[in-house]
């Protein structure tokens, strides 16, 4: 909405002329490039937050209004689909499908709530020269192809495989209807075949890459501007590269089809900004610090790890300080593992009782050995000479996320690492610098599996949000 108030800003003392905007909302908006494409099969591929939702959203609705700014398209009225891949992504288009939609051509009986989108049981928007928008779910709604009469579909970010595809343009062949994909590659499962599709030319590509020049609208000199109502120019792209892992740039960015082949994932990381020799009597740490535990368990050497970290939370980043590694070079028992992390702690002066948080992987069964956190807290609590549980207790980390959590909370960690100031890491850690500074970004590396314990050490801080997993996700249709 505010993205559409950034450019309602000339306005400003005309209160007709922003409620003419706010009626007829499509009118108001600058377009960048592609919604002049004319292929029938077109595909939208750009980097993250460059518009290609709202593009999609305009294009959308153009067609149902059967008038469109840059092209001849069909009159209506039209059946049109919008296809997403989930119930929580859907809302976010159906937002901005309303935000798009002018009110005095759709049907009063379209209704629309900000938290569920439009009503009805069939999500749908009737317009009034009888075109309708179907929203669906891949996954939740059935896609009954069979009876369908569709002249246009629009999908939001790569769903489904060739064969889906396939149905879905044999559905429109009576209509000789068109489809849009709008998506940022790589993110989505396996792309193969819409790259065929490519090459074969069969579907149009359209490919932008974040360049200032791409943000600028046609007919316009000023770039876009983000919901925040800044400004996407060069600053902005400098700002936005710099958030983004260097081998996901390619992809995040550019919308290219893969990720770049690196050798190192956290870029950031640097010896010198970061490693820090007798980092406690340093004079960097705060007086007052949370102390935060990670534990990652495996059977071979190296695989099972446990990281213990100093966290100023009083900022408005945390700032880490790592001080502490618990890395056996042999296999090792859940005893000699939780020998190895009390020790760990009594080199910084540190008793279990101490541990603000502890974070573990979920049980691992391997072939001569079951960790989990319960039996690794019963011999702690031995140790310890304590009957019943110990405190703090130790928590799974992956429990209450995301499936996929894993590229944001590296992203998380990278971010700390490019704050000045945020990032520390004990000079005696030799295993945490070598992988900070060799992993790949594999999950097979050898270097993956302290980092893992890393980030769960930290797992309160980059995982705070998704600790419940959101009620609307399970909400029944
Ligand atoms: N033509 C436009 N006019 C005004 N604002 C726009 C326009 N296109 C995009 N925006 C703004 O740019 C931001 C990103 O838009 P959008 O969500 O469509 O991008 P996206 O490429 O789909 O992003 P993601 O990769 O996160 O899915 C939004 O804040 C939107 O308001
Ligand atoms: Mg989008």
């Amino acid at each position: 909405m505010s993205g559409l108030a950034a450019d309602f800003s000339i306005l400003d003392d005309c209160d007709a002329l922003i409620e003419e905007a706010e009626a007829h909302p499509l009118a108001h908006v600058r377009w960048t490039p592609p919604l002049q494409e004319e292929s029938k099969f077109y595909l939208l591929r750009t980097g993250n937050q460059f518009g290609k939702t709202w593009c999609g959203a305009g294009e959308t609705i153009f067609r149902c209004l059967g008038s469109h700014p840059y092209k001849t398209v069909r009159k209506g009225p039209i059946e049109a689909w919008v296809l997403c891949k989930s119930w929580s992504q859907s809302v976010a288009i159906q937002k901005k499908l309303w935000t798009l939609l002018p009110k005095d051509a759709i049907d009063p009986e379209t209704t629309f709530s900000a938290k569920n989108g439009f009503g009805g049981v069939q999500k749908a928007v009737v317009f009034k020269n009888g075109s309708i928008l179907r929203i669906k779910t891949i996954g939740q709604d059935t896609l009954d192809l069979e009876s369908a009469t569709i002249h246009f579909i629009w999908i939001d970010e790569p769903l489904g495989d060739e064969g889906t595809f396939a149905a879905l343009q044999a559905r429109l062949r009576r209509t000789g209807g068109e489809i849009m994909i709008t998506m940022t590659p790589a993110t989505t499962g396996d792309l193969t075949w819409l790259r065929e599709l490519v090459t074969s030319q069969q579907v149009a590509d359209l490919h932008f890459r974040m360049e200032p020049e791409n943000f600028i609208p046609m007919g316009a000199t000023e770039p876009l501007k983000t919901e925040d109502g800044v400004a996407m120019n060069a600053d902005w792209i400098e700002a936005e590269r710099a958030k983004v892992l260097p081998w996901q740039r390619g992809v995040r960015c550019d919308g290219d089809w893969e990720y770049a082949s690196t050798n190192r994932a956290l870029e950031a990381f640097a010896r010198d900004r970061h490693v820090v020799t007798d980092l406690a009597g340093s004079g960097l740490l705060p007086e007052r610090v949370e102390i935060d535990v990670g534990i990652d368990y495996g059977e071979d050497a190296l695989r099972t790890c446990g990281v213990e970290v100093y966290v100023d939370p009083s900022g408005k980043y945390p700032r880490i300080y790592v001080v502490g590694e618990y890395v056996p070079h042999q296999g090792t028992t859940i005893d000699m593992d939780a020998d190895g992390l009390l020790e760990m702690l009594a080199v910084n002066g540190d008793r279990w009782h101490d541990i603000d948080h502890v974070w573990a992987d979920k049980r691992y069964e391997g072939r001569t050995t079951r960790k989990n956190a319960r039996n690794l807290a019963e011999s702690i609590a031995k140790r310890l000479g304590v009957t019943g549980e110990i405190r703090p207790l130790i928590r799974v980390a992956k429990r209450g996320l995301k499936r996929d959590h894993f590229w944001s909370s590296i992203r998380w960690l990278h971010e700390a690492m490019i704050r000045p100031g945020h990032f520390y890491v004990d000079a005696r850690l030799v295993w945490l610098i070598e992988a900070l500074e060799k992993w790949d970004g594999t999950e097979k590396s050898i270097y993956k599996d302290v980092i893992d314990a890393l980030r769960y050490a930290l797992r309160h801080h980059w995982g705070a949000r998704s600790e419940a997993p959101g009620r609307v996700l399970r909400r029944a249709f």
